[in-house]
């Protein structure tokens, strides 16, 4: 059975974690503890209970702000003009060796879940994320998220009234 879990060294072998991008695996290998224990990030590992020490995937999230210039016109008239709350995706990634077997659609859908459930506590009017690349713009144009007007490398997901 897969399951999510806070990403725990004692429990979960980051270094047989490969994304098939650099940037990523390292994150996972030598930021992400460290970022978890101060504060900055949450971060949250795939696995199957069969094998939990392997990572199948992982992502981090943060709480955040979005200058409302960045979004698209319409959804701009519906906002004040200062910055509004968020969450942001850090990073998002499945083991290279289960590309294309819908862990990252799983992965997503966690992450929108964590949001959907913590905006009952907290307001955040979207979820924003920086894509690292081409495939991942694509992959998160994919479920809707929309490019930012300065940067299309940041894209944003409205999470509803
Ligand atoms: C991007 C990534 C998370 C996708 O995960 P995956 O497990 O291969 O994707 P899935 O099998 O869950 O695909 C889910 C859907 O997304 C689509 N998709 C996957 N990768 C895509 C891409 N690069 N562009 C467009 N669509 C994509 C699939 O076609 C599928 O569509 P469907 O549900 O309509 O059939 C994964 O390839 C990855 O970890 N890449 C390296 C790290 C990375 O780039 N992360 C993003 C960093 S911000």
């Amino acid at each position: 059975m897969l399951e999510e879990q806070l990403l725990d060294p004692r429990r979960h072998d980051r270094q047989t974690f490969t994304s098939g991008v650099q940037e990523l695996d390292d994150y996972l290998q030598r930021f992400a503890i460290q970022q978890s224990k101060k504060g900055i990030t949450v971060v949250r590992v795939l696995v199957d209970t069969d094998t939990p020490k392997t990572i199948l995937g992982y992502y981090s999230l943060s709480a955040a702000q979005v200058d409302t210039i960045q979004l698209d016109t319409r959804t701009q008239q519906k906002l004040p003009r200062y910055p509004v709350p968020c969450f942001r995706l850090g990073r998002l990634a499945a083991h290279s060796a289960h590309h294309g077997r819908g862990l990252g659609r799983l992965l997503l859908g966690c992450v929108v879940e964590r949001c959907l459930e913590a905006r009952k506590h907290v307001a955040a009017y979207a979820l924003v994320v920086d894509a690292k690349g081409e495939p991942a713009k694509a992959f998160y144009e994919h479920y809707g998220f929309i490019p930012c007007h300065d940067n299309p490398m940041t894209l944003y997901l409205s999470l509803g009234a």
